[in-house]
């Protein structure tokens, strides 16, 4: 007989619950899933953190490295330390924004998420962005903007254009860790924040 398979959080069922105590809701879900082969080696479920009530922007990464599943917080370590420059530079504190990723357990050896991880954990992912409803959504790195966008695309086909997610405002843009390894991307990130400052009508 085939073993029972864990329930999915579903995708589909948030519509109306908004706010920070839907957020919480939905930690407690996401701290006891056990969905996907990640769970095995997690130290943290690392759930989204900061503006719960309607942020001006929500930024949307991968998964967490080795620090932020030790400390159970998304974006602390050198890409985090990058990602608070970002925030900075656009004249916001990480309180005035969410931060989450596309799956909450640390992929090992800090390899991409596979599809059936990001399936099994997207429930999250829609329901933090639902319950938050941010301003504007700024997807790092192709994954978070594949399955936002729920296509894969060319890096060079997403950015500089705006795009929705279920209404709300989407700009891709380069994930930090890659800025890390290619800083000479750093201005084309800059224009791509320059364009949600626009949005969110924030003087350069
Ligand atoms: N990279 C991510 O995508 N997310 C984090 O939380 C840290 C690094």
């Amino acid at each position: 007989m085939e073993a029972a398979q864990p329930a999915l959080f579903p995708v589909d069922q948030l519509v109306g619950p908004r706010g920070p105590e839907e957020v919480s809701r939905v930690r407690e879900l996401a701290k006891a899933c056990s969905s996907c082969r990640l769970h095995e080696t997690r130290t943290h479920v690392v759930f989204g953190t900061g503006n719960t009530l309607r942020p001006r922007v929500a930024f949307v990464g991968e998964g967490p490295g080795a620090n932020e599943d030790a400390e159970g917080e998304p974006f602390v370590g050198r890409s985090g330390q990058l990602l608070d420059k970002m925030i900075a530079a656009m004249g916001l504190k990480r309180k005035d924004v969410y931060i989450c990723n596309v799956v909450c357990c640390r992929p090992p050896d800090n390899r991409r998420p596979q599809p059936d991880e990001v399936f099994a954990c997207r429930g999250y992912l829609f329901a933090q962005l639902r319950a938050v409803q941010p301003e504007v959504i700024v997807a790092l790195g192709m994954t978070a903007t594949e399955v936002l966008l729920n296509k894969a695309k060319k890096a060079k086909s997403v950015r500089e254009k705006w795009h929705n997610w279920e209404g709300i405002p989407l700009r891709a843009t380069f994930h930090p860790a890659y800025l890390l390894r290619e800083p000479t991307q750093k201005k084309a990130a800059w224009d791509d924040l320059k364009a949600v400052m626009l949005k969110l009508k924030i003087e350069d």
